[in-house]
């Protein structure tokens, strides 16, 4: 009976048709039709209002997961199989969990049964100081998607971890039957095994999975440095991540935003942007120098916008 998934608006898990399903960003679901039935969104974390320039987790927005609270009372939370969030949300312009929030939705999800995923695909290995988001935020869910930093984004690869008790739920099939029969072409492909299990070594040879943690506070600062820089109307931060948000132009939203990232760009730096709100998420070897850099050219670009 537990056939709905339930995503968060500004949520992003790829634009195959089940993650744009689950996802929230708006313009992914308006062209892609829709989608997968039965699919439901609880709200989204983002209050500029009360959380402006709050450095890691915002203060507030704790009561925001009591969203999923409402929706089990509309579709009863019987016919409800998973929540997934992203623990950080990154692609639609990092939103970093309110304190509270993702123990608040695991307490929700216990209560009523409801399995409690985490796309880890950006937030994993090392992002922000610790393996595993979920280790950094002491929130356990029943399942992790990962991918890029598995293999250090040099060789396709993704995986689900699960809980014992799901993974036996796979293995206990008839005798003769595979278990989890849901291979791919290219599931478990050689080249990306062992790129996965270079990429492993590295990590522990160069202590790369908690390095995060010795240059967050730098990285924090610098980011927030940038607060005095014209249209800047929030900046947000956790790990090795960042955000800062612009005000769109009158009539054009995003254009201030893309400037901002050709201008980055011929001077040397790669910024993401989100519509008018700059992401920045540099590789977990970067030096205090390169912070500087980075931070340092978006300064340069941001004097210079209109
Ligand atoms: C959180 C998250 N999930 C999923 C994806 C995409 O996954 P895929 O391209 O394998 O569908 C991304 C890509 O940026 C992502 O950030």
């Amino acid at each position: 009976h537990r056939m709905r998934l339930i995503g968060r608006e500004k949520g992003y898990h790829g634009v195959n048709f089940g993650g744009t399903a689950v996802g929230g960003i708006v313009g992914n679901r308006k062209i892609f039709g829709a989608l997968v039935a039965g699919v439901d969104h609880i709200r989204h974390t983002h209050d500029p209002a009360k959380n402006a320039f709050s450095r890691g987790q915002p203060k507030h927005g704790a009561e925001l997961a009591d969203d999923l609270e409402r929706l089990c009372q509309l579709h009863d939370p019987s016919t409800i199989a998973a929540m997934i969030v992203e623990p950080v949300a990154c692609s639609a312009g990092v939103f970093v969990p309110p304190q509270g929030y993702l123990q608040r939705l695991r307490e929700i999800c216990d209560r009523h049964g409801i399995l409690l995923i985490f796309d880890e695909v950006i937030n994993a290995w090392g992002r922000l100081g610790k393996p595993f988001a979920s280790e950094y935020f002491g929130v356990t869910p029943d399942l992790i998607t990962t991918a890029k930093g598995i293999t250090n984004g040099t060789v396709p690869m993704g995986a689900v971890f699960m809980k014992e008790d799901l993974y036996q739920a796979f293995m206990t099939g008839p005798e003769n039957a595979i278990e989890m029969p849901h291979g791919y072409t290219y599931s478990a492909h050689p080249v990306a095994c062992a790129a996965g299990l270079g990429t492993m070594d590295v990590y522990e040879e160069e202590g790369l999975l908690t390095r995060v943690g010795e240059i967050a506070q730098y990285w924090e600062d610098a980011a927030h440095a940038l607060k005095d820089c014209p249209n800047v109307v929030d900046i947000r931060n956790i790990g090795l991540i960042a955000a800062v948000e612009l005000a769109p132009r009158a009539g054009a939203p995003g254009a201030r935003g893309f400037e901002a990232h050709v201008k980055a760009f011929e001077k040397g730096a790669y910024i993401r942007v989100s519509g008018d709100i700059l992401a920045f998420a540099p590789p977990l070897i970067i030096q205090k120098s390169e912070i500087d850099q980075l931070f340092g050219t978006a300064r340069e670009v941001l004097k210079t916008l209109a």
